[in-house]
């Protein structure tokens, strides 16, 4: 039987209803966290970062706001084709209506939204191998169970060699009947471990969501070929 999360109208319901109460309405601190400390998005060569079910964009705009830094190479600043730019996807047509409408309001130019199932971005050649980053923010909890490998091998598509997964994930050893869907760290290793090695070990994350707190889970995965 189909579940009813592979199906856009059920997400697209939630936003309307506004029953999407996933949506803390800003950045989650764990990405701020990790990236001021790394500097990742920031460094002199181009990057491509995907979002994965972005909904209303917070991660997204967060991380095209980054401004380039001068490091220990040197460089002084980039130029405006080092930025980096941020493709974000999400199949809720009003989500991606809500973004493009942010993005407009404030003139951002490194972030492209695109409405679109996330399991067919494998078709389209353009995306393979194209990004440094993969962000995933409470989206492996919301796909079909049915789909992790599909999933993995998604992020496995889209990812450049040595690219990483950065994730904020949602961990629930007790199945409620999702979305979200229950996972545990091994759960997520188990789905990684063949085809990439983990360099920041899963941990707990507080959340501004507090009755999240404890399962929220951040974790960077890097491909290891
Ligand atoms: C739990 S929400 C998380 C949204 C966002 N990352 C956040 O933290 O606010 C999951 C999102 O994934 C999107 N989504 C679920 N399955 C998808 C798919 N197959 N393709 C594209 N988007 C999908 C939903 O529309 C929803 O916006």
């Amino acid at each position: 039987m189909t579940s009813k999360v592979n199906n856009s109208d059920f997400w697209e319901q939630r936003y309307k209803e506004e029953t999407a109460h996933w949506d803390i309405g800003e950045v989650a601190p764990a990405f701020v966290k990790y990236f001021s400390r790394t500097g990742e998005v920031c460094k002199p060569r181009l990057q491509n970062v995907a979002v994965l079910g972005c909904g209303r964009g917070h991660d997204a705009f967060y991380i095209a706001s980054c401004e380039p830094r001068a490091g220990k190479e040197g460089f002084a600043s980039r130029s405006s084709q080092d930025v980096v730019q941020v493709h974000a996807f999400d199949f809720s047509e009003s989500a991606i209506n809500y973004c493009n409408k942010v993005k407009e309001e404030n003139n951002v130019k490194n972030i492209h939204f695109h409405q679109a199932n996330i399991f067919e971005l494998v078709k389209d050649k353009k995306w393979k191998g194209y990004f440094d980053l993969v962000i995933e923010h409470t989206c492996f909890c919301a796909i079909d169970p049915n789909k992790r490998s599909e999933y993995i091998e998604l992020v496995k598509y889209l990812l450049k060699p040595n690219g990483k997964l950065v994730g904020l994930f949602f961990m629930r050893d007790k199945e409620l009947g999702g979305p979200p869907y229950g996972s545990t760290p091994k759960i997520i290793k188990d789905h990684f471990k063949k085809d990439f090695k983990e360099i920041v070990e899963l941990h707990p994350e507080s959340c501004l969501h507090s009755n999240l707190n404890g399962e929220e889970w951040f974790g960077v995965f890097e491909t290891t070929s």
